[in-house]
């Protein structure tokens, strides 16, 4: 395993309310992941569990440089781009698998076709979820907010709706998520 807390440590200090933000929604991401990836492992599918729980606890260690107010991030760069920010911090560590599930994690991923069509501040490549691993974390964190921190999970029709408004391609992308990994109301 590797040692994420000193990972977020090096960008965040626990002093703050960033910390508290980035620990306590990555830490409700990394269970929900763990119990979906539980529930894998006993249908037969392979997954890397271990992994999985550090790729949740990192995947939104790029909010630091952004500049949104509401969740204590004053950085410069639009939040939008909080996932590849992310990718750039892991990967200079060498964390490079890590690093892919920052970059594909935001909405139900981002297509090139998603970029280009809202003008994203964006690389000009699919943002999407590739690994059955990448899936999970992408999936578990739509129901997490940061704004309404420590809440229970959001109910998914409230997710459906919000995927909705990035449109039909992003909407299917999260129902074929829902279909592999179950619905919240599965999950305690
Ligand atoms: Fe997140």
């Amino acid at each position: 395993m590797i040692d994420y807390n000193s990972i977020i440590e090096r960008y965040y200090d626990p002093a703050t309310p960033l910390y508290d933000v980035l620990m306590v929604h990555s830490r409700q991401v990394a269970e929900l992941a763990a119990q979906i990836c539980e529930r894998l492992i006993a249908q037969g599918v392979p997954v890397d569990a271990d992994f999985v729980y550090e790729a949740a606890m990192l995947h939104d260690i790029g909010i630091v440089k952004t500049d949104a107010d509401g969740i204590h991030c004053h950085g410069t760069e639009p939040y939008i781009k909080h996932g590849t920010l992310g990718r750039k911090m892991l990967d200079d560590m060498g964390l490079y698998r890590h690093a892919l599930v920052c970059e594909r994690h935001t909405g139900a991923g981002l297509s090139l076709n998603d970029i280009e069509t809202q003008n994203l501040p964006l690389p000009h490549r699919d943002l999407l979820p590739v690994s059955v691993e990448e899936k999970i974390v992408c999936y578990a964190d739509k129901f997490f907010s940061k704004t309404h921190l420590g809440e229970a999970p959001k109910p998914m029709e409230r997710v459906r709706l919000s995927m909705a408004r990035f449109g039909d391609e992003s909407l299917q992308r999260f129902n074929e998520m829902a279909q592999m990994f179950g619905e919240i109301s599965e999950y305690s």
